[in-house]
């Protein structure tokens, strides 16, 4: 009995080695090979953490603080490129402008965005998200026009009055609890801003902001969350299965489609009766082919029903989070909210105690504070693409097929593209040395009907010479932030985005004082792996709000 207990482990430890040192083999000869895949024209291959068998980098990621700090970890240790591998996948991390932005616009047709899994698919259906090619083309041609200014502006009211109400129910708060109340803002903001883009978008009040449960939202947070599961991730054929989260996702998607099908159905119904005009995005991608003389293909209720639903999710959480860490970093720096505060006095004094749309357009020094802001925390913490075929990306060679980030966090805090101590919060590093605001009317302002477009180069010496005359680039010298992407695939919501955020702030800051809550510090966290990478507050943000005396 012995002697067989002894065979049989000694055969198995046997066994266990050999596979192991076949499995070893196969895997690090798989991981020199991708490796030596990308080198750079002086000889260099590429940096990387050195990959444990099987999981890769995963362990890396795992000691770090959060997914955050583990990127920046890597790029601070290896520079600007950067290879990690998830298991036996792997994708490089750039954080240098120049490829950002040859990937991004120059040879933007080489890099593709991700295909989605299929629930994701499911979800957006054919939209501007997700399409490529010439599907997409027709989409965003048609949707550029519906976030064109003239459209955004249109909007206005329904921004300044969202934002009033959650002023009211702030100082309604601070009546109640004396002089000032403590507060997590961010549930609020995502509340605020999730009620203004389903009035903006479908003149749907969720009245989130009175508290009210959403199922519509909880269905479309269950899809989402179910789509971050690997089992999702890497098959489609797990939905098919008789289980009971299958049975709750069929449910989900079941309560989605109706609740937009019936919405479109009773606005076309409305658009029918009274011939009115267009007053929400659903309406004008109903009507948008009417903007084109061209003969455009106009979209198909299915198609209306994916991109309205792409334009609620992304929408109202990246908006939340910029507006959060922009009143945390105001109430950071009391000289910065002093300043900005007495512009907003200025402009709301000149509108009769209204924010209006000219006052909107006057409030430049915000427009730096949300840029800087959206530069040191940036709700989409980098962007992926896969190249289609070989490119060489500053000196290094990019194979076909390659999965490629560029991570935000890191390239934003280089002093090369952004000037002396990236790290701290000022709004000034965009102004030249004579204080005039170098980027006037760039933020904003832009040809009626086109997207937001800064068409800024870098690096920084090369800016210097053209700057005086262009608007759209930095006469300070720095390089602007990429928090909205650029290129062909830019943020099609940047200009909204950009009013709403400076109307919820103008609001908030004329009525209000800030103070960051006492041993509160902002926790940030990448969510877990969707279509983007989105960043956000972990545990929100906490301020000490004060009514202010106007
Ligand atoms: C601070 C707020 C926002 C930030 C930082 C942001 C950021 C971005 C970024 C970086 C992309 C490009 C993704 C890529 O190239 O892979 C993008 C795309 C997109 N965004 Fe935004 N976004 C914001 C707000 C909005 C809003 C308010 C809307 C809608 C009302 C919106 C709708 C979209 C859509 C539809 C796309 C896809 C465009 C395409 O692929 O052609 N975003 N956004």
């Amino acid at each position: 009995m012995i002697t067989k207990v002894f065979t049989f482990s000694l055969l198995f430890t046997f066994a266990f080695l050999l596979v192991w040192s076949l499995v070893s083999t196969w895997y690090f000869q798989l991981v020199a090979r991708l490796s030596l895949q990308i080198h750079h024209s002086d000889g260099r291959t590429i940096p990387r953490q050195a990959p444990k068998m099987l999981v890769g980098n995963l362990v890396d990621v795992y000691r770090a603080k959060n997914r955050l700090s583990a990127y920046h970890g890597f790029h601070e240790k290896f520079g600007e490129i950067v290879q990690i591998f998830w298991l036996w996948r792997q994708q490089i991390s750039v954080t240098n402008y120049q490829m950002a932005r040859r990937i991004l616009i120059y040879n933007q047709k080489n890099y593709e965005k991700f295909t989605p899994n299929s629930l994701i698919q499911k979800l957006y259906g054919s939209s501007v998200l997700t399409n490529t090619g010439d599907n997409w083309q027709r989409h965003r041609l048609l949707m550029n026009e519906v976030f064109s200014r003239k459209h955004v502006k249109g909007f206005h009211d329904i921004f300044v009055d969202y934002s009033e109400r959650l002023a009211h129910q702030w100082s309604k708060r601070i009546d109640q609890a004396g002089e000032n109340i403590k507060l997590n803002i961010y549930d609020d903001l995502n509340a605020l801003f999730l009620d203004i883009v389903g009035k903006t978008s479908m003149s749907h009040d969720f009245a989130a902001l009175n508290g009210e449960a959403n199922q519509f939202l909880a269905n479309i947070k269950y899809i989402l969350n179910q789509s971050t599961r690997p089992v999702h991730q890497f098959t489609k054929w797990w939905q098919h299965l008789p289980l009971s989260s299958n049975h709750k996702l069929a449910d989900a998607f079941k309560y989605v489609d109706n609740f937009l099908n019936e919405l479109i159905e009773a606005r076309k119904n409305i658009n029918k009766q009274s011939n009115s005009n267009s007053s929400n995005v659903l309406d004008l991608l109903l009507q948008a082919t009417d903007f084109f003389e061209d003969n455009i293909q106009p979209l198909t209720d299915k198609e209306v029903r994916d991109n309205l639903l792409a334009i609620i999710v992304n929408g109202h959480e990246t908006v939340a989070t910029s507006v959060s860490l922009t009143l945390y970093s105001l109430a950071q720096h009391p000289e910065i909210l002093a300043r900005v505060q007495a512009e907003i006095a200025e402009v709301m004094e000149k509108g009769g105690g209204q924010l209006t749309t000219a006052g909107v357009a006057e409030l430049n020094y915000l427009d730096y504070v949300l840029l800087e802001s959206l530069r040191l925390y940036p709700p989409m913490a980098g962007l992926q693409r896969i190249s289609l075929n070989s490119d060489v990306l500053e000196g290094w060679a990019i194979p076909s097929q390659q999965a490629v980030g560029i991570t935000f966090g890191p390239l934003h805090a280089n002093p090369e593209y952004f000037g002396a101590n990236p790290e701290h919060f000022n709004p000034d590093r965009y102004l030249d040395t004579e204080g005039v605001p170098a980027l006037a009317g760039a933020v904003v302002t832009t040809k009626e009907s086109t997207p937001l477009s800064f068409s800024q180069e870098c690096p920084v010496k090369w800016l210097h010479s053209l700057a005086k005359h262009d608007k759209g680039r930095t006469k300070a010298g720095v390089c602007l932030p990429l928090t909205f992407g650029d290129g062909a695939r830019k943020c099609l919501g940047e200009h909204f985005a950009m009013y709403e955020m400076k109307v919820a702030l103008a609001v908030l800051l004329y009525r209000f004082n800030l103070q960051v809550a006492p041993n509160f510090e902002a926790d940030l966290e990448l969510g877990k792996f969707g279509l983007f990478i989105s960043m956000f507050p972990k545990t929100g943000i906490e301020l000490i709000v004060s009514r202010r005396k106007v």
